[in-house]
């Protein structure tokens, strides 16, 4: 096992009703003025935003609002919420929806006490300073609520950059898995799909032990299971319960602890995609990944067929590729470009977007732009 130092600041609330805890828990936090930041309508239809105002009430929170973050969060957006930070003079942030949210509110708190534009942070500036965080998740999947990364797309350059720091990982994150019965369908497949995601990059690439190799396979196992119960019945409260915290578990620091050098060569490939067509970042990796897979794993056989062999019951490891693309069909996440409307034209810009991406994280080396058209070509 290699070396490492394991840190999660992050407390986790976890529970039915939890949410109406929300203003308790600021105070607690010593919060008293927050920036509550939100998406489009989802948590007003479902009642939320009613509860979580009259908690605030209840606990003389003053807040201000900053609504209509998009999925795929944009950079004009995030900064007129860093504005609207500053002027109101907060004491930090109240996220509440799925990882758009989150991690908009992330880049906000870190602009707020930024004396120079918050794009700089996403493009290699180290953060250094970030107010309070705290959420409410609607939506499992990106481990955004316990982790310190936040992701945004730059629209006018599409960049769909990010930042990881220790700043930003959340004080706190309710998780209430009834909130989440209201997701719908396809973006249940598109969590499920990330929430995979997120344990193998460091399982295919890195050198991980048993531990970590069964850690990871555990969580591929419970998120496909209780996906396919979820789909059947989303009023399940259980399946949402454990898909809920293995989704946090697969990007929280946990798999990744001692699995020495590793990359995200899937994560840098779809940003481009979402960056570019606006896709949902899971239905983007779905289409990635089996491609990805087929490319990487002759370099790394021994891993792929053990993955085939835990996950699938298979032996060979193309078989366990050829399973995992099919769950994915079977769920109703895209596998091929075309199913995201992304002609083939478009494979050379698409690596060159990616191939940017590339470089920040380090690993332009092994992906140059003319590697990842070849990738993308097996997602035709
Ligand atoms: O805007 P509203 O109305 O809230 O609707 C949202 C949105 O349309 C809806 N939704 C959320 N909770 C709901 C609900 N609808 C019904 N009932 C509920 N309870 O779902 C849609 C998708 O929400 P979004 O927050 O975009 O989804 P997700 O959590 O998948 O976040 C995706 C973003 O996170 C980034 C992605 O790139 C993407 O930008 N990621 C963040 C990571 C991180 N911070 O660590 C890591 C990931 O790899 C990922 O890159
Ligand atoms: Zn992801």
């Amino acid at each position: 096992m290699f070396d490492f130092t394991f840190h999660n600041p992050t407390r986790i609330i976890f529970g039915k009703d939890k949410e109406n805890q929300i203003g308790q828990e600021l105070k607690q936090a010593g919060l008293s003025r927050v920036l509550f930041v939100y998406g489009r309508d989802s948590i007003k239809r479902s009642g939320l935003y009613e509860r979580v105002t009259q908690s605030l009430k209840d606990n003389n929170i003053a807040w201000m609002e900053h609504a209509g973050v998009s999925s795929n969060p944009v950079l004009s957006h995030t900064r007129a919420g860093v504005a609207l930070a500053k002027e109101a003079g907060v004491d930090g942030l109240l996220a509440v929806g799925g990882g758009s949210v989150l991690d908009e509110a992330k880049a906000i708190a870190v602009g707020a006490l930024a004396p120079d534009d918050v794009w700089n942070y996403f493009i290699g500036k180290e953060v250094t300073a970030a107010l309070p965080v705290c959420t409410v998740l609607t939506i499992a999947a990106t481990g955004s609520e316990m982790n310190g990364n936040a992701v945004i797309t730059n629209e006018e350059t599409q960049q769909k950059y990010n930042i990881s720091s220790s700043h930003v990982y959340p004080r706190f994150s309710i998780l209430n898995p009834a909130l989440t019965r209201t997701v719908p369908p396809d973006y249940s497949a598109y969590s499920a799909v990330d929430a995979i995601a997120h344990v193998i990059e460091g399982y295919f690439t890195g050198q991980g032990v048993g531990l970590q190799n069964r850690l990871v396979e555990t969580i591929v196992k419970t998120v496909m299971a209780t996906t396919e119960v979820i789909l059947a019945r989303p009023d399940d409260y259980d399946a949402r319960a454990e898909f809920m915290w293995g989704a946090t578990l697969a990007l929280n620091g946990l798999t990744k602890s001692g699995i020495g050098p590793h990359a995200f060569p899937n994560h840098m490939i779809e940003h481009a995609l979402s960056a570019i067509y606006n896709i949902p970042h899971g239905a983007g990796l779905a289409i990635v990944m089996p491609a990805w897979m087929r490319w990487f794993a002759p370099r790394r056989p021994a891993i792929f067929e053990r993955f085939a062999h835990r996950i699938f019951g298979l032996r060979s490891g193309d078989d366990g590729i050829e399973a995992l693309e099919r769950w994915f069909v079977a769920i109703k996440a895209p596998t091929r470009l075309a199913e995201a409307g992304i002609p083939a034209g478009d494979i050379e810009k698409i690596a060159a977007n990616a191939a940017g991406l590339a470089a920040v994280w380090g690993i332009a080396q092994e992906y140059p732009k003319e590697v990842i058209a070849d990738i993308l070509r097996l997602a035709v």
